[in-house]
């Protein structure tokens, strides 16, 4: 046992990161901020317009999308309970890099994931997520590459593979383009290949970039830090989906992304980069999410509906 946050890495874990699922261990409880107090703190130390709250349904289907909502007026005390009691995820978005006594240990972990794996983190973010029993992430895959060190609670991740049949090019074009938020079209057949991972306290997830997934939480709070870092391969990989993504659009042409000489992406990224100054792209998508409810701690599953919205929505696949 060492000082290190990271813990249980071994040279097998080296050899198939970025490569494969790969599992390990932490120490992130011991730094203290993680428990009720602390996680109050941070949310009232936190802007509230950085604020995510949303409610789904219990352990909601593969393509339910969630529904926002807002926590006013309570305080971080109040909003950890409602985390804890209800049917509620409340994640103050970027703490990890914007509060300093939690960019500190970001920092640290950054750093020695980087040394453990031998990947070059060029820029890391990170979001800490609380959420309820039996509460959830949709299916959908993020653009750069991600990972989900566990804090609290039991959660299960579903990954699936990185491949056409789960997420198509003109998909993940149109993400990074910003045409779609990160939502994808979900089949039942898609479970044939999926991947379950289960993770307790002290244990984290990597998986291979671009990897779709989906999230179930046990039946306790849950507490996590989802990490978004971009590297080197997601920097020529992006740029590659970026530029053909254009390509596809502007010219009719039918490019391959995934078929792309691993020699040439440094020619694609170029191009991205150029595309994205000289001839920026307007974005189509939506990214505000209307609230449809506000945290109430008499009211069921502490969501209180605002007028003309309520339970049935929640029933049916939400905008
Ligand atoms: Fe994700």
């Amino acid at each position: 046992m060492t000082d290190a946050l990271l813990q249980g890495w071994t040279s097998d874990h080296r050899r198939r990161a970025g490569r494969e699922i790969v599992k390990f261990n932490h120490r992130l409880a011991e730094t203290g901020l993680f428990t009720d107090e602390a996680l109050a703190r941070l949310i009232d130390e936190h802007p509230r317009s950085e604020l995510t709250v949303c409610t789904m349904a219990e352990n909601p289907p593969p393509d339910q999308v969630w529904i926002a909502g807002e926590g006013r007026d309570l305080s971080g005390a109040e909003l950890v309970h409602a985390a804890k009691t209800g049917k509620l995820w409340v994640s103050p978005r970027s703490a990890m890099t914007k509060n300093p006594r939690y960019k500190a240990v970001f920092d640290r972990l950054m750093g020695e994931f980087a040394k453990a794996t031998g990947i070059s983190v060029l820029s890391a973010d990170a979001a800490v997520l609380l959420s309820g029993p039996k509460m959830g992430i949709f299916f959908h895959v993020d653009p750069a590459e991600t990972m989900l060190w566990h804090i609290r609670g039991t959660k299960t991740i579903y990954v699936y593979p990185p491949k056409e049949e789960h997420v198509t090019e003109r998909a993940l074009e149109a993400i990074l383009l910003k045409e779609t938020l990160s939502d994808l079209p979900y089949h039942p057949d898609m479970e044939k290949t999926v991947e379950a991972v289960a993770l307790v306290p002290g244990e984290a997830a990597f998986w291979p970039m671009h990897s779709p997934h989906r999230v179930v939480n046990g039946d306790d709070l849950n507490v996590s830090i989802s990490i978004e870092f971009s590297s080197p391969r997601s920097m020529l990989t992006n740029g590659v989906f970026y530029t053909n993504g254009r390509l596809r659009r502007s010219l009719g042409l039918k490019p391959t992304s995934r078929g792309t000489p691993a020699v040439l992406s440094p020619a694609y990224w170029a191009a991205a980069k150029a595309m994205r100054i000289l001839a920026p792209i307007k974005t189509n998508v939506e990214r505000s999410h209307e609230r449809q409810f506000d945290v109430d701690l008499s009211a069921p599953g502490c969501v209180a509906w605002r007028p003309g919205y309520g339970p049935r929505a929640v029933a049916s696949k939400a905008a």
